[in-house]
């Protein structure tokens, strides 16, 4: 090869290692650009690739270091005259594979080694966190021998730019219910899907929270939906009225203290039973497989302060607390094949209430923790179903208005905060639905909100 020759390749490299070195500041630029004003587009081009590159380089050493590894050997063997037991020198590392960037975050499966199980891996969520750097990792079993990670690169619940439920308010309302009118969008989940109360999926709920966590805006957000469909809303406050006069107008009915509470539950028993009957009749085995023109309009029965319910101060309450819990649980465990609901607040639940409190809890498989002052309340929410979720609840601080960990679908539990729904929104959506309010026998609407 002649000199000339190699000047001109050598020219030509550089040429091509200043394109590539412009290209490369190019880059830098747009991600800067990107990471300040586009923060979902410099995730999918970017951050995701820096994740999954983290991911794949520290996914053997972190299995090893949280004891995640099986072996292919047995970890005993003989020695000599001797059987020795130790760690097998090559673990077999679980393949972490389908690595997917969302928008959120990215979700990946972990597909365990014979003899796994997937509990470690659900323990050493926060170890991977760590290691790769990000908001949080939820890992949940959703499938045999299947691990799913939901990864999240930041809290997503810290803003404040969230939806707007008031425009996915259905507008007309149907003649007659059907299941997805039980659905109500409230707010958003940590792993970026909205947060929906579905009360197909689970009939009754209970909500905790101190005051000013965030209980009634919630209940407001999912009441302005529920208003707008053919479903008939019952209110329990035995403060007065003080929390649930302003939903008065489209109230089926409303009792304001322990006696008619328990005359109110009293009377949806018997709806229960009139409605089993129904079914029996028909031979259906819910209210959806009755034929349309007879099926009743689904009851949310709302509770605002359960404990108002059990605590009694003298002897004369004593029968109507009992007649009232008693029909609670009755509805409890009746009506959600019957179209009757419970949605259960308050501030405090624990042991002290009575052993009733257990039962009726046993009932009420949705689960919603906001802020709580202390322990009980929230291993009383949470620990029965979900014991890992106690400490999360408790990490909730004062100011996290509305941030609660609630139970979803196959993750067990997620974290998630309520739309700040304000008393102006409500107040519209309940006068612009008043007149959808169904009537259910033996209930009478509320006349007037009691004074003040
Ligand atoms: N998701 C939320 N985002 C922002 N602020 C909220 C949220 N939920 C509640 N708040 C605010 O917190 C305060 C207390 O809420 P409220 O629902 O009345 O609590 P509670 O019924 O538990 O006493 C209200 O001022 C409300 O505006
Ligand atoms: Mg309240």
């Amino acid at each position: 090869m002649t000199w000339e020759r190699l000047a001109a390749l050598g020219d030509a490299l550089v040429r091509v290692g200043i394109a590539l070195g412009c290209l490369f500041v190019l880059w830098l630029l747009l991600g800067a650009y990107l990471s300040r004003r586009r923060p979902v587009a410099y995730w999918y081009g970017y951050g995701f690739w820096f994740l999954l590159w983290r991911m794949r380089r520290t996914w053997s050493r972190l299995t090893l270091n949280a004891d995640l590894t099986a072996s292919e050997r047995p970890n005993t063997g003989v020695f000599g005259s001797l059987v020795v037991k130790g760690r097998p020198l090559r673990p077999a590392v679980p393949l972490l594979i389908k690595i997917r960037p969302r928008r959120f975050g990215a979700t990946a499966v972990v597909a365990l080694q014979p003899g796994q199980v997937p509990q470690p891996f659900i323990d050493a969520a926060d170890a991977m966190a760590h290691t790769w750097g990000v908001h949080a990792v939820r890992a949940a079993a959703s499938r045999r021998g299947r691990v799913d990670l939901t990864i999240l690169r930041a809290d997503p619940l810290g803003d404040s730019s969230m939806r707007d439920l008031r425009s996915t308010s259905p507008g007309a309302a149907v003649p007659v219910a059907v299941p997805e009118d039980l659905c109500a969008e409230i707010g958003n989940r940590e792993d970026g899907q909205s947060w929906v109360l579905d009360l197909i999926a689970l009939p009754h709920w209970l909500i905790t929270g101190a005051t000013q966590s965030g209980k009634s805006t919630l209940i407001n957000a999912a009441v302005a939906q529920w208003a707008a469909r053919p479903i008939a809303l019952v209110g329990i406050d035995c403060k007065g009225g003080m929390e649930l006069a302003s939903l008065a107008p489209r109230l089926s009915a409303l009792a304001y203290d322990r006696a008619q509470a328990a005359d109110l539950l009293g009377h949806l028993v018997t709806e229960a039973e009139r409605r089993m009957a129904l079914c029996r009749e028909h031979r259906a085995r819910n209210i959806w497989q009755l034929p349309e023109h007879l099926r009743p309009a689904p009851v949310i029965v709302i509770v605002d302060e359960l404990a108002e319910l059990y605590l009694i101060a003298s002897r004369e309450q004593k029968d109507a607390a009992l007649r009232a819990t008693t029909n609670l649980l009755r509805l409890g465990q009746l009506g959600a094949a019957l179209g009757i609901h419970l949605i259960l607040a308050g501030q405090r639940v624990g042991t002290d209430l009575g052993p009733g409190i257990s039962a009726l809890r046993a009932q009420l498989g949705g689960r919603i923790c906001l802020k709580v002052h202390d322990p009980e309340t929230a291993k009383m929410t949470l620990g029965d179903l979900h014991p890992d979720a106690v400490d999360a609840a408790q990490l909730i601080g004062p100011a996290d208005k509305g941030v609660a960990i609630t139970t979803a679908d196959h993750f067990g539990w997620v974290r998630a905060r309520s739309v700040k729904f304000t008393d102006d929104d409500l107040d519209q959506a309940v006068h612009a639905t008043r007149h959808l309010t169904p009537r259910i026998p033996g209930l009478t609407p509320p006349a007037d909100p009691p004074v003040a």
